[in-house]
């Protein structure tokens, strides 16, 4: 079992203000490393010791050490500790130091074919690889395993040559040799002090693509991407992103890249998306390979905002680093507005935005209202793998944004740099953040800090306007509504502008919001303006402004803010389905006004200008969004609101779509500059919308689907044809089948899009055959988030009357948590939300979590399991 669960059954409490400093320290660590082969390493650990405080007290010595540790022998200062000096506890290896510096030698064995975790020292296609944060290094090493015991690391690696040509560690080679029987050797030594979260070590076959940096300084950087054989081609984009993001950081932010060799190594098995240690990433392969004809655009995206991420840790997260890992969202939380930043420079800062803020609301606000809701810096944790969350990156991204736009680009740069230069090599907390941000700017982050680092829940900002004819002044109230009782209002800026008549821009401000309730005067407005509210997402917040869809159709015209032009349409859409969901749940018929489609004319009529703006905008809002509003979910009503309103958008607007659909369907010659990927998105927008009007253009769809000669158009002509009748979706699933089944990566594309289907008669049948294909591996995490995840995340399927749904990923998860917790309590989060379903499906779902409480014993799904059903 991953984690002990104690005998309670219950896994401990950890708060985040018991914080004590450790009490002993590992400023030196040496390790060697013998791989004999994959089902044992031995390793032997020469660890420098050292008293932290007091040193005429010593404490007892508790080393991190999992259970699979098999401990060979203890030497302390070269003489060795009789077993009885040493008490092996279940995750733990204590000692009695008697002195306040001391030498400690283990040796001890590790069997990486054993660990089916993607958490510590584990095998993977082309070779064996490490995980180390938060908590894999104590299975690598019995250690104080805490992010504030920073040391500096050295490993020496052994293995036989031709198995394992390729051996990695953090920092420099030093060292490299041959050794009798076909066996090789190479030390590694990291200059930076690290904490032990950081700490990598790979060893296998890959192929290299190697490249090389010139900092604006003059340094050399050697680039190495490790993959696994013959797919070299695929890791270019990877390589010209990452010297981007180098390029980027060093001239948005003054920060220049500290390191001699930059590692990078693609792995097919991972439990996340990619890990930063300190020059030496390892990244899952859909995060790595970018290639037109098995990558769709928004692979391509994801791999350069994910290179860029994890090269951005070098300095957030790497060189100042956490203190305690309730302070994850210091690292995280500037990380990804640092991609995002990176991303919006790269390419469009308005539809990075928008692509931001919907994936924020879809993902993060849901967790937000649910049982496991927690702040951006919770204050009590069981296992930290479940708080590496969108509410910690995602909403964390928003919270560092809001400083940012509240600053300003010139004070914020000043922040992180006093921040990283006065905590350069230290483990420090969100406080020191703040206190640097703080003090170059003059403003108090008080309340901020009180507010959005230590409340969970979206509080939401209701507007008024009122305009006083004769003063000529709008006055704009501000009212925060906040989810719990007890909750301290926010301190947030309100971005917004207010616009006359002509469509002219009268007022672009932020303002800074600190009541409850407060009202802002603006005089000299000539005539009743249109409000431009909460400009390019200013706040994390939900908005509740009752403006006419005339002022809504305006902003969609003329707002200066190009992510409130997108919103405008969001908020119409918006309106008008819960306008549908109520006439639903009433037993009424539908009718869709036709105000409301005109409105989508004219973003019909807009995908001529901005045809990547046209295509967001014409993506109604999710079905998540949808129900999140619902006291109880009625994912029916919903749904059917939904795909009328689409329906009728593509009756009004049929011979429009076809004309865009194919002004934008270039045949010619792939290319991957913004207008071929805007011209793709648009026109794949439009096929979907035709592909509603019930088979009419199925023909449409299949011809893309044959003669796409790359993965955006192959791939999204397949997730529409999924959703048509048998014959024709089994023709297409067939034939993307033999033709890429075998690619892994798409061969999960493919599991994707049936998992996706909405009108499967038999879909869970299919997924288990499925299931039973040799290309589907469930110990393979990517392979499980492609099936289970997309199954979970389709709403109509999961929530299935009948309660099948629950009960297949519930079947999983119990499965899947026997030798991978972290995952298993991924997939307990689509449980979330029991408390929002209707009665008979609350009852099945009660039975599905109770039987996942009984069966699965990680304290990671115990942790979920039990916030859920404590509602
Ligand atoms: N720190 C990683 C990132 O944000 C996340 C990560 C990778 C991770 N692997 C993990 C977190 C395993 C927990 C467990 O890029
Ligand atoms: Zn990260």
């Amino acid at each position: 079992m991953e984690t002990a669960v104690q005998a309670t059954g219950q896994p401990k409490v950890l708060r985040r203000t018991d914080y004590q400093p450790p009490e002993w320290t590992i400023p030196e660590v040496k390790l060697t490393f013998h791989i004999i082969d994959e089902t044992r390493v031995e390793v032997h650990a020469t660890l420098q010791v050292e008293r932290n405080g007091d040193y005429a007290l010593l404490p007892v010595l508790a080393l991190n050490c999992h259970s699979s540790i098999d401990v060979q022998s203890v030497q302390l200062d070269g003489i060795l500790i009789p077993s009885s000096a040493f008490e092996r506890g279940a995750d733990t290896l204590t000692l009695h130091p008697s002195k306040p510096f001391f030498r400690l030698d283990i040796a001890h064995t590790l069997r990486p074919k054993k660990n089916e975790s993607g958490d510590g020292f584990y095998c993977t296609g082309s070779g064996m690889v490490t995980q180390c944060e938060a908590h894999g290094f104590q299975k690598i090493i019995p250690f104080i395993d805490r992010p504030d015991n920073l040391g500096i690391y050295t490993t020496t690696i052994l293995a036989n040559k031709e198995k394992h040509p390729v051996i990695l560690s953090n920092g420099n080679e030093c060292a490299r040799g041959d050794l009798p029987d076909g066996r090789h050797t190479v030390t590694f030594k990291d200059p930076f002090r690290k904490p032990s979260y950081l700490y990598a070590l790979v060893a296998g076959d890959f192929d290299v693509l190697e490249d090389r940096y010139t900092t604006k300084s003059g340094r050399e950087v050697k680039i190495s991407i490790y993959t696994e054989k013959e797919q070299l081609h695929k890791c270019r984009y990877a390589m010209e992103s990452l010297k981007a993001a180098m390029k980027w950081d060093e001239e948005r932010w003054r920060l220049e890249c500290d390191l001699d060799e930059y590692k990078i190594v693609a792995v097919h098995d991972f439990n996340m998306g990619a890990m930063e240690n300190k020059g030496l990433n390892v990244f899952h392969t859909s995060l790595t390979y970018a290639d037109p004809a098995t990558s769709t655009d928004t692979n391509f995206e994801n791999v350069e905002g994910v290179i860029g991420h994890e090269y951005f840790h070098n300095y957030r997260g790497n060189r100042v680093t956490c203190r305690d890992w309730f302070q994850l969202t210091l690292k995280e939380g500037l990380t990804v507005f640092t991609d995002q930043e990176f991303s919006a420079d790269m390419n469009s800062r308005v539809l990075q935005r928008i692509d931001d803020v919907r994936m924020l609301r879809s993902r993060q606000f849901g967790e937000d209202a649910g049982p496991n809701a927690h702040p951006i810096r919770p204050d009590e944790v069981k296992k930290i793998d479940n708080f590496y969350s969108a509410t910690v990156y995602e909403k964390g991204a928003e919270v560092i944004r809001m400083i940012h736009t509240m600053i300003g680009e010139e004070k914020f740069r000043q922040g992180l740099t006093l921040y990283l230069t006065r905590h350069d090599g230290q483990a420090v907390t969100c406080d020191d953040f703040l206190q640097a941000m703080q003090e170059v700017s003059g403003l108090d982050l008080n309340q901020f800090k009180d507010t959005w680092y230590a409340q969970k829940g979206t509080p939401t900002c209701r507007v008024q306007q009122y305009y006083d004819v004769d003063a000529r002044t709008l006055t704009l109230t501000i009212e925060q509504i906040l989810p719990h009782a007890g909750d301290r209002p926010y301190h947030f800026p309100f971005a917004m502008g207010l616009l006359g008549a002509d469509g002219r821009e009268l007022v672009n401000d932020i303002l800074h919001v600190r009541e409850r309730r407060q009202s802002f005067i603006f005089s000299d407005i000539p005539s009743l303006p249109v409000v431009s509210p909460l400009r390019n997402f200013s706040a994390p917040m939900k908005l509740d402004f009752d403006q006419s869809k005339e002022d809504l159709r305006f902003l969609m015209m003329h707002d200066g803010d190009g992510f409130n032009r997108y919103e405008a349409v969001q908020r119409i859409a918006k309106q008008e389905l819960h306008e549908l969901i109520m006439l639903h749940q009433r037993g009424e018929g539908f009718n869709a006004r036709a105000s409301v489609v005109d409105a989508f004319g004219s973003v019909v009529a807009y995908a001529n200008e901005e045809p990547a703006i046209a295509a967001r905008m014409l993506q109604l809002p999710s079905l998540d969004e949808l129900v999140q509003d619902m006291e109880v979910y009625d994912i029916d009503a919903a749904y059917e609101a939904r795909e009328f309103f689409i329906k009728e958008i593509a009756y009004a607007y049929e011979q429009q779509l076809l004309y865009l659909y194919y002004q934008y369907h270039h045949t010619g010659e792939y290319k991957k500059d913004a207008a071929s990927i805007a011209a793709r998105s648009i026109k794949n927008r439009c096929l979907g919308y035709l592909m509603t009007l019930d088979g009419k253009y199925a023909d449409t769809a299949l011809r893309q689907f044959g003669e796409a000669n790359n993965m955006t158009d192959e791939y999204g002509a397949l997730i529409l044809l999924c959703d048509e009748t048998a014959d024709i979706r089994d023709g297409a699933v067939g034939a993307f089948y033999s033709r890429w089944r075998g690619d892994a990566l798409t061969f999960n594309k493919w599991v994707t899009a049936q998992a996706f289907s909405e009108h499967h008669q038999q879909l869970l049948p299919r997924l288990e055959e499925i299931e039973k294909l040799p290309e589907f591996n469930a110990k393979t995490p990517n392979c499980c988030y492609a099936l289970y995840g997309t199954l979970a995340a389709n709403l109509i399927e999961f929530h299935k009357k009948n309660g099948e749904g629950y009960r297949f990923i519930a079947d999983r998860i119990i499965a899947i948590d026997a030798y991978n917790p972290q995952v298993a309590a991924r997939f307990a989060r689509e449980f979330d939300d029991f408390s929002k379903l209707d009665g008979s499906r609350h009852v099945l779902m009660r039975h599905e979590l109770e039987r996942i409480r009984d069966h699965a014993a990680s304290a990671n799904v115990q942790e979920v399991i039990g916030k859920i059903l404590e509602l």
